[in-house]
């Protein structure tokens, strides 16, 4: 097989952050260099000790966990409890990892890390409000056009926001970081609402994972139980939206995924629409395709390859 393509997560857990981090451990294909926490569903605080949490789950207490920023670059922290639950990984009773926190700053290790490895061979993955990668861009813009790609869950357009009636919550909560993050000119792939509303974690579906058996696929199911009971009762659905494995899943699969190149702007000025992602679709203004926005998933495809990898674990 060609080389693991080398990935850093920058992440907030969350459930469906702790499947996307457990479908990338458990992929050959990809090589997480270390995983970034930063606040988001709940403190940072907690976000960091989940992220070690989900590493342990995994047997991979080897991999690098870093704390990056407490709070957003200009506004206050919105967290999403009624969504995630106080610890922010309700649902299975998962031990307090033992593996260390490292002592250095997520940002001092994103740009680090950016800076000694070869140009181009590093793929940024957020999976949370875009603090940490804004701020690393902000100290070392030197740093951008080193990365590879960044592949990131966030914003809405279609389907409208999930946490103001125009935003998506990790856009939503650091919508400045964002900005900076879209205005970087770095190839961006974005997984939008209009992806995940449509990846829903239907029962069938979570009991494929709890048939598994294993400790890391009857966890997957007690988190996606614990998960979906919020945006069952608020989409009337069956299941809910799997947001952040879309990212991995997209390097591990790109045809799982259809969208096109766009230009996409930050709202930061008014508080009606604070945090909209403006997708020029259409391309009505001309101005410059700075992502590629997904729009559409094979989700049965989207499970079967999550089902296969988590069963790998
Ligand atoms: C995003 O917000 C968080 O609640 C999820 O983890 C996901 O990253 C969905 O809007
Ligand atoms: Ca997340």
């Amino acid at each position: 097989m060609a080389d693991a393509r080398r990935i850093i997560i920058d992440t907030d857990p969350g459930q469906d952050d702790a499947v996307a981090l457990l479908l990338a451990l458990a992929s050959p294909e990809l090589e997480v260099v270390g995983i970034t926490a930063v606040a988001g569903n709940v403190p940072l605080s907690l976000t960091e000790r989940n992220a070690r949490k989900i590493c342990e789950l995994a047997g991979r207490s080897d991999i690098p966990v870093f704390a990056g920023a407490i709070r957003p670059m200009v506004r206050d922290l919105v967290t999403a409890e009624q969504v995630h639950g106080k610890s922010g990984l309700d649902g299975p009773d998962l031990p307090e990892p033992s593996m260390p926190l490292q002592q250095r700053h997520a940002v001092d290790f994103l740009v680090e890390t950016l800076m000694e490895a070869e140009a181009g061979s590093v793929t940024l993955c957020p999976l949370g409000p875009l603090t940490n990668v804004a701020l690393a861009l902000v100290r070392e813009p030197r740093i951008a056009p080193r990365i590879r790609e960044i592949v990131m869950m966030g914003g809405g357009f279609f389907e409208g926001g999930n946490t103001t009636p125009a935003a998506e919550f990790n856009i939503f909560v650091d919508p400045h970081a964002a900005d900076v993050v879209f205005r970087s000119g770095i190839p961006l792939v974005m997984m939008p609402l209009d992806v995940t509303h449509k990846a829903l974690t239907t029962a069938s579906r979570v009991a494929a994972f709890r048939d598994l058996g294993t400790r890391p696929a009857v966890a997957v199911a007690e988190m996606l139980e614990f998960f979906e009971r919020f945006d069952e009762r608020k989409y009337g659905t069956d299941g809910g939206p799997l947001h952040d494995p879309c990212v991995v899943a997209w390097l591990l699969k790109p045809d799982l995924f259809s969208g096109r190149a766009c230009n996409v702007m930050v709202e930061t000025g008014s508080e009606l629409t604070m945090g909209m992602t403006v997708v020029d679709w259409w391309d009505v203004t001309g101005r410059e395709k700075n992502a590629t926005v997904m729009r559409d998933i094979d989700a049965d495809g989207f499970f079967a390859l999550l089902t296969e990898r988590i069963g790998r674990l």
